[in-house]
């Protein structure tokens, strides 16, 4: 029996409630501080996550999927393709493509997809993942960051959701970066061979990553490590001072999390991340990345963004107890016997669609007796019958599926009948039999 690929799940109809929610609540909440919708390909050039997440992070060195044409033998790598581990890289790319710096700055955009990078599946751990994001082009001010987390707060807040932390932190130009990076291979000299294989290999590729180790080993060194922010020139201490004074203003509540450095080489001074109660893997994460327009070849334009999951959004719902409505079903189960009726009830339900009810039928289905069954099942409140008398006589049987009364309706009158006791505007025209 063929199965999902390991890591990949179907969103199978009673799940579905949760997925809308969170898509809804975000795009009313962005879109109404200004952000518009962007959609980029699923598969880009891997170069420009090799250039913009850095070809020393675990995304770009062990997670990213090639995508290969059947029969492919080309391996130039300026050509090959991948499936995209994360939004930030190609949205930027689709900045520059598009002249967007000529649009009014600054450019806010937010987007909704899948994401896919290989894992070692877990909890909150997906091969296939879904995102919701927004990037913010073309300003510089800590007020962007603050206005930032503000959106983010507020999204959570829109869901519900209590007790999430923000962890702050910041990385500093690239000047600053430098510094940190010295003082951390400095720092772990003497430890380089104590410390488990991973954190050999960070110590000669990606130090800022050390802070970031999971093994108990490592903890203790981590520790007593030099606090990142201590390498901070006065300016963008100034930029994170004045992003967390705003953050109080705010009142959101933030830690500042001197060992927090997020997995992708494109961060620039402030960063986040979104932490749940339980102190599970983060919900959301973002900063800022000033020099990735740049980098790509644009003209030096500041950004700052932020990308949540909603697999692991969908788990903390849950977890806080935080109940979802059902999407809404159909409220009319339409049943007919008869040829006649088979004919009429089919015209009938596009009317009653055309004016706004949600109706269902039993496809295949002849007697009354299953017909009645499914209209059950479906949990409809009402059921109208048709039958071969009805369809003659240009009535039809209204059955209320809660305590089994029914009453024979004219079909011209079937509108205000409908709209009495289900409500909305509905006009059914008159039966043309
Ligand atoms: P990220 O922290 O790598 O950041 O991913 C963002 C969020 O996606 C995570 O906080 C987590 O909720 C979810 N996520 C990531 N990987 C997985 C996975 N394998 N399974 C389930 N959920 C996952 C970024 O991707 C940046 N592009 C965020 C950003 C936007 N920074 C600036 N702008």
């Amino acid at each position: 029996m063929f199965q999902t690929p390991r890591g990949t799940f179907d969103i199978l109809p009673d799940e579905q409630k949760y997925w809308q929610k969170i898509k809804k609540t975000f795009e009313k909440v962005v879109s109404s501080f200004g952000f518009e919708k962007i959609e980029i390909p699923i598969f880009e050039y891997k170069l420009i996550y090799e250039k913009g997440v850095g070809t020393d992070t675990e995304i770009v060195e062990k997670q990213m999927y090639l995508v290969k044409r059947v029969g492919e033998v080309n391996d130039n790598p300026e050509e090959q393709l991948v499936l995209r581990p994360e939004g930030t890289a190609g949205i930027t790319r689709a900045y520059i493509q598009h002249g967007m710096h000529t649009w009014p700055q600054p450019v806010k955009l937010y987007y909704i997809g899948p994401m896919f990078r290989y894992e070692r599946p877990q909890k909150g751990r997906f091969r296939e993942h879904h995102q919701f994001g927004v990037e913010i082009f073309g300003n510089t001010s800590p007020y962007t960051d603050a206005f930032l987390i503000g959106v983010v707060n507020t999204f959570y807040k829109e869901l519900s959701l209590s007790n999430l932390t923000f962890e702050v932190n910041s990385l500093g130009c690239p000047n600053c970066r430098n510094k940190m990076k010295k003082a951390l291979v400095e720092y772990y000299k003497p430890y380089q061979n104590i410390v488990c294989a991973s954190c050999q290999n960070r110590i000669l590729k990606n130090p800022l990553r050390l802070l970031d180790c999971k093994e108990e080993k490592c903890q203790p060194i981590i520790a007593e490590a030099p606090a990142l922010i201590d390498f901070l020139c006065a300016e963008c201490k100034e930029h994170f001072k004045t992003t967390l004074e705003y953050l109080e203003d705010l009142e959101i509540p933030y830690d500042f999390n001197p060992r927090l450095v997020r997995g992708l080489d494109y961060y620039t001074k402030t960063i986040f991340e979104v932490i749940p109660p339980d102190k599970s893997s983060a919900l959301s994460g973002g900063g800022r990345y000033d020099n990735l327009i740049e980098l790509f070849g644009g003209q030096p334009t500041s950004a700052i963004g932020f990308a949540g999951g909603i697999e692991r959004t969908i788990s903390e719902i849950r977890k806080q107890g935080i109940r979802i409505p059902s999407l809404p079903k159909p409220e009319i189960f339409l049943i007919h016997l008869g040829d006649l009726a088979v004919r009429k009830s089919l015209s009938l339900l596009f009317e009653l669609h055309k004016v706004g009810f949600k109706v269902a039928i039993a496809l295949d289905k002849e007697g009354l007796k299953s017909q009645l069954k499914a209209a059950d099942k479906a949990k409809t409140p009402y059921a109208l019958i048709l039958g071969q008398k009805e369809a003659r006589e240009d009535t039809i049987i209204v059955r209320n599926m809660l305590d089994g009364s029914q009453e024979t309706v004219d079909i011209k009158k079937l509108s205000d009948y409908l709209h009495k006791r289900i409500g909305g505007t509905v006009k059914i025209k008159k039966s043309s039999s």
